[in-house]
């Protein structure tokens, strides 16, 4: 199987989410978490940017010493200096260098024609080999870069010396059809891009930031980017979690796989969460609040009877305890009646009978109900008969 390497930059691209500002102490505890994670590569920070973001850089370069430690560089002398400085203490350092290549910044942002970014991206790479030998160059909205012009940028860069080469879709751009077709006519037209790992950056402004990361990897990319929960600039990046989980689950189509340790995937969307503030938004993928809840009758019955019915992943692989059957007003007679023994009572189907319709008034004058609402529901009517049973193993849970 294809391995897939993933370079994550929750500490880079995601802390550029609007509102988020990561202390040095958090930024050390992220990064050990995504060590732990098994993430191939953290991308630290962009150390031009501040002597406080090379001295996060420095601490974590110290903390982390089993996973590659990037940082971000523009195509100029004094970032990779500062990049060199920030990772002096790294075990396994690489310098991230971008520089844009479509038409519209070089137009109106950088002001250069095509030759002059090809040889600032030159000068740029020959630089950094001064003080790094694992070199990246991205060359940023690539998706939206003429091709013969890419084919170019991409071949020289590789001639000067990069290692990995990463195409992004900075502005969420792409469509999976496209993207995919990139990826592969660059393999085609440009044969020195097979000495090095190809990697791709997708952002969400179209929601479409996975969709376009698994096409790139179909299409035979080596290496990923994104962040954990989806952080990041505007929509944000590619969820790390969430192409993890498509290549395990969809091994038929994909055959590739990434080191990631799955049961440290939630843990890790929490703690990204609480340092950044910025919550998980209930219903995302593999780490939502309801990525394993299920609220309707006809789900909770499949559910009930066998998990596989309603789950393509099992929780636990995520490091969730359990699936959740929320008790609201599409729920069936066959959860209330889990529920029911779960709480310790034991009725006769008569009396479930009328449980059931109980509950079913209550529920339309509520959202949904709690455990004590259910207590007060049979202790009005069968608290007589009602005999404890033995607990399920099936947790209930509630919004
Ligand atoms: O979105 C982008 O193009 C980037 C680059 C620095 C890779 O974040
Ligand atoms: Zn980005």
């Amino acid at each position: 199987m294809r391995k897939i390497h993933v370079f994550d930059t929750t500490l880079r691209d995601g802390e550029q989410s609007p509102g988020v500002h990561l202390t040095m102490e958090e930024k050390v505890m992220i990064a050990r978490q995504l060590e732990k994670l098994g993430v191939d590569r953290i991308e630290a920070g962009f150390p031009a940017s501040s002597l406080g973001e090379v001295a996060n850089v420095q601490a974590i370069s110290k903390a982390v010493r089993n996973t590659s430690i990037a940082v971000l560089a523009r195509a100029h002398k004094k970032d990779i200096e500062a990049a060199r400085d920030a990772l002096k203490g790294a075990a396994t350092p690489c310098l991230h260098i971008v520089l844009a290549t479509s038409p519209i910044h070089r137009k109106y942002k950088l002001n250069m024609t095509k030759e002059q970014v090809i040889e600032r991206a030159e000068m740029a790479i020959q630089y950094g080999k001064n003080y790094f030998s694992d070199i990246e160059f991205s060359l940023e909205d690539a998706s939206r870069t003429e091709l013969d012009f890419m084919y170019k940028v991409v071949d020289r860069a590789i001639q000067a010396g990069a290692k990995v080469i990463n195409l992004p879709d900075t502005v969420g751009y792409a469509s999976p059809e496209t993207f995919g077709d990139m990826f592969r006519k660059l393999r085609e037209n440009v044969p020195r891009a097979d000495q090095v790992l190809l990697s791709t950056h997708c952002h969400n402004d179209l929601g479409m930031a996975t969709a376009n990361t698994m096409a790139a990897i179909y299409a035979g990319v080596d290496q990923v980017e994104g962040t954990i929960n989806g952080i990041g600039e505007r929509a944000g990046n590619t969820a790390i979690e969430e192409v993890a989980l498509a290549l395990e689950t969809r091994k038929d189509v994909y055959n590739a796989q990434t080191d990631m340790v799955f049961n440290e995937i939630y843990n890790t969307s929490r703690m990204v969460s609480h340092y950044t503030g910025m919550t998980v938004q209930p219903n995302k993928a593999i780490v939502g609040e309801n990525a394993f809840a299920h609220e309707s009758g006809i789900h909770q019955d499949g559910m009930l009877k066998e998990s596989s019915t309603y789950e393509i992943i099992r929780p636990s692989t995520v490091g969730v305890s359990s699936s959740t059957i929320v008790l609201g007003k599409h729920s069936g007679r066959h959860a209330l009646k889990k529920k029911i023994e779960y709480l310790g009572y034991h009725l006769t189907e008569a009396e479930l009978a009328q449980a059931f319709e109980d509950f079913k008034k209550m529920i339309d004058q509520k959202k949904y109900v709690i455990d004590d609402d259910i207590h007060k529901l049979i202790n009005q009517k069968f608290i007589n008969h009602a005999t404890c049973y033995e607990l399920s193993d099936l947790v209930i849970s509630y919004p």
